[in-house]
């Protein structure tokens, strides 16, 4: 989808030409003389358009407009929660008629902030995604080209540079996570990640196999390969924007392309969703993607651990013992907590980069989603700084998480008689105790774990990848405060 941002004020967007106008209304709106402003204020008076958001009014052709469709669409206040409904509400609405939607234009009425912008082109993205790779029939993607008309572009054109990468990023993570696991194995991942490396610039792309990973003394991940004729991979990519010398920031993203829980087998109902359990490498993938549009002066480094999770003959056992890369042994009691299994000798192999921050992003506990649902991602750091960061990172890209506790009793019941650890710690606070697992291995830097398991994807009807935290995490890198 191509995106343009404009300056135009309503009479000159009324004089658009474009399959659909998408008017944002706010409360207490007071135009010019023009016609578009007069149809607007008279809606709004005679209480046929209520400015609340999501609430909607469509007209075909009105006089003295250039477009086939204009729609008035309320949006409260304008914060960016309002704004990104409203896009979503309209759109909806406009997608359920038969005319053609092949472009459209997002007209705002009044000076948005911008954060507001980057909700609608980030939203409006969001609603009109459609997935292909598997499903050829699938109604080809409608919207190609979007005009964002505002009163003044000049203030918004970064806060919209950042909004049209996001979505490249957000779509690339929902492509890789929305593909079924046959279409996306550990080999098929890390060649994505090897192409987006290849086709941008400063990026590059170096992928480990069972050899070398093996070499390195990764017996963690290793273990959790080992039950399928899927060789494992690990995919270290590098985005380099800034001298060598500054430290860069490492993403970890779980990469379990299929997880069946292994020994521990999950059960059937809802199984086929576990394909959606590489979310967090997704994420990686998207942010790079996103890197290489926006060329910003910092270093990145994302690491995935690329595995399935599968029962076999060779498959790992509850009771076996592993030794990770940092020489920690662990009890593998569960078989189906294999995400932590791959995520700390990831998190030890971050210590040769010196880096800022490692932050793993994980679908890693059904804890999480019994906690906070689908609206935040669970968030734990072991810095304040690095929290806060994080809380207004979510917060600025409307890509919300939340910050869980790390206090030490948690990890009591992680200890091991045969291990230096267990690999799970019971059912209570089980998303914490997770994190407490991944904390050991994260001693040598600041550290930040996004639990995603509740907002990667979405369950029912709507089955699919959302491509969060992609926003967040490009919220944080570039430095974007709500
Ligand atoms: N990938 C799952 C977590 C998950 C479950 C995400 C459901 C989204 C929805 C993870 O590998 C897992 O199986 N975790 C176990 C851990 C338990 C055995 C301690 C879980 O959450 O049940
Ligand atoms: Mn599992
Ligand atoms: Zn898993």
């Amino acid at each position: 989808m191509n995106f343009q941002l404009k300056s135009a004020s309503l009479h000159q967007a009324s004089q658009q030409k474009s399959d659909a106008l998408l008017v944002l209304v706010p409360e207490h709106f007071k135009g010019e003389k023009d016609g578009l402003s007069g149809l607007v204020q008279h809606t709004l008076s005679q209480g046929d358009l209520q400015a609340k958001p999501g609430k909607w009014l469509a007209m075909h052709r009105p006089s003295g407009m250039l477009s086939t469709r204009v729609m008035l669409v309320g949006v409260g206040e304008g914060k960016p929660a309002h704004i990104r409904s409203a896009v979503q509400a309209g759109w909806q609405a406009l997608r359920a008629g038969t005319l053609p939607l092949k472009t459209l234009s997002v007209v705002f009425a009044v000076q948005p902030e911008a954060a507001a912008v980057r909700a609608a082109v980030t939203g409006l993205a969001d609603a009109s995604y459609v997935y292909t790779t598997t499903k050829k029939a699938a109604e080809a993607r409608t919207l190609d080209k979007v005009l964002v008309s505002v009163p003044d572009a000049k203030p918004l054109q970064s806060a919209f540079k950042l909004a049209t990468a996001t979505v490249l990023g957000v779509e690339m993570a929902k492509e890789w996570a929305n593909r079924p696991a046959n279409h996306a194995t550990p080999t098929l991942l890390a060649n994505a990640a090897k192409g987006l490396a290849s086709a941008a610039t400063k990026i590059s792309c170096q992928v480990l196999g069972p050899k070398e990973v093996a070499k390195l003394g990764m017996g963690s991940f290793m273990s959790v390969a080992q039950g399928s004729h899927e060789p494992l991979r690990f995919v270290v990519l590098n985005y380099q924007g800034a001298a060598k010398t500054v430290a860069p920031t490492v993403l970890v993203g779980k990469g379990i392309t299929f997880d069946t829980g292994g020994i521990s087998i999950k059960p059937a109902g809802e199984m086929d969703e576990m394909k959606f359990d590489m979310s967090g490498a997704a994420s990686v993938l998207g942010v790079f993607k996103a890197l290489g549009e926006l060329q910003p002066k910092i270093n990145v480094v994302g690491l995935i651990p690329a595995a399935e999770n599968m029962p076999s003959g060779t498959a790992i056992k509850p009771g076996d013992v592993v030794t990770s890369m940092s020489g920690q042994t662990i009890e593998i009691l569960n078989t189906d907590a294999e995400g932590r299994l791959v995520l700390c000798d990831a998190l030890t192999y971050a210590e040769r980069f010196k880096p800022k921050a490692v932050i793993d992003i994980a679908t890693l506990t059904g804890a999480c989603v019994i906690s906070l649902g689908a609206v935040r991602s669970g968030m734990f750091a072991t810095q304040d700084h690095l929290a806060e960061a994080l809380m207004q990172a979510g917060a600025a890209a409307q890509d919300l998480c939340w910050r869980l506790p790390l206090d030490d009793e948690y990890a009591e019941g992680l200890k091991s008689n045969f291990a230096d650890v267990a690999n799970v710690g019971g059912r209570a606070g089980g998303a914490i105790t997770a994190a407490k697992f991944l904390q050991r291995f994260a001693g040598k830097f600041d550290w930040a774990h996004l639990d995603i398991a509740g907002t990667a994807w979405k369950s029912g009807a709507a089955k699919g990848a959302t491509g969060r935290p992609v926003g967040l995490l490009l919220s944080y890198l570039m430095g974007d405060k709500a």
